[in-house]
């Protein structure tokens, strides 16, 4: 059976539905809260929770939990490894972050994750997951009030430019990675993807002035994009987390900065990687502003 965790969220919602539709997969979610029916629970930062969720998979997909503190999410991810070890899973597909996020805050939880589960009595499938394109529509619908107001989209990114994958396209490579780790495992085949890690950087560059004629088509007036100092941009996140807003300004200061070049993507041997990212982009902008 493959158990696929964080399936309240996109990602693993994502992953779920596309396993679910696949004929002769074994399949169950997992959750922070479980729904006590279809749904087991793994609230990572509960470990008791973790043997039952994770009895009797062959396979899991384990979807970050990133939404704290680095000590935090550490803990929560030492807890996943351990359990998964303890209940016998065969093959763990952990879904981390791609190397042109190596610079960002929240890269090292991941790497941290990565070296543990490499330590692990499993085998182990690392999809380094570029940033989602889903993240460069909500710079966008950050700034759309204002540019609707003034037709100006502010932004701290300078003339950076970063490469983002619909969430989409990243849940349908470890729906085929996780399938096919289940059929090895069930076959006695080949394990084609153990011990691999494959790297899932975006293939178009999305700066301010791409965002700006997203809210353009979105908010029915011309908008002009402004880099704006990254000072700027802390009162603006005083609602946030506290770590959230650290993670927010690492990324614009990162793009700005201009992120490390990936030097190739996994993501076209899993995917048709030609899907137009400005227009997802747009989609989730356009349905943000309604
Ligand atoms: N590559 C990128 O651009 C990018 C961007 C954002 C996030 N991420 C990472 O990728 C992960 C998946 O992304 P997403 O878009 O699916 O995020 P999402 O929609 O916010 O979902 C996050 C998931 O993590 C679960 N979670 C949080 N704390 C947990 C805990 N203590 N124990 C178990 N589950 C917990 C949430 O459960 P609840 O519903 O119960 O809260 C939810 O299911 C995120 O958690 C984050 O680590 C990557």
């Amino acid at each position: 059976m493959i158990v696929v965790t964080g399936v309240s969220g996109a990602l693993g919602g994502a992953i779920l539905g596309g396993l679910r539709a696949m004929s002769g997969v074994e399949v169950s979610g997992a959750s922070r809260s479980g729904d006590g029916t279809a749904t087991r629970q793994a609230d990572f930062d509960r470990p008791e929770t973790l043997a039952r969720a994770f009895a009797g998979a062959g396979v899991l997909v384990f979807v970050s939990a990133g939404y704290a503190e680095d000590d935090v999410v550490l803990a929560r991810h030492g807890a996943v490894v351990r359990a998964a070890a303890e209940a016998g899973v065969r093959h763990v597909i952990y879904a981390s972050l791609a190397g042109s996020g190596e610079r960002l805050t929240i890269a090292l939880a991941h790497r941290w994750t990565e070296a543990r589960l490499a330590e692990a009595p499993f085998h182990v499938t690392v999809l380094r997951n570029a940033l989602y394109a889903e993240v460069a529509a909500g710079m966008a619908l950050a700034g759309a009030g204002q540019a609707a107001a003034t037709g100006v989209f502010a932004a701290p990114l300078g003339e950076g430019r970063m490469r983002v994958v619909a969430r989409e396209d990243l849940a349908a490579v470890a729906v085929r990675v996780a399938a096919e780790a289940w059929h090895d495992l069930d076959t006695g085949a080949p394990r084609r993807h153990a011990g691999r890690t494959y790297e899932l950087e975006g293939r178009v560059a999305v700066g301010g002035h791409d965002l700006a004629e997203v809210l353009t088509g979105a908010v029915g007036r011309p908008v002009a994009y402004r880099p704006m100092p990254l000072g700027e941009i802390r009162p603006m996140l005083a609602g946030m987390e506290p770590y959230q807003a650290g993670h927010t300004v690492s990324m614009y200061s990162n793009v700005a900065a201009g992120l490390p070049a990936a030097p190739h993507s996994d993501l076209p041997a899993f995917v048709d990687s030609r899907r137009p990212v400005l227009d997802v982009i747009a989609a989730a902008v356009r349905a943000g502003v309604r």
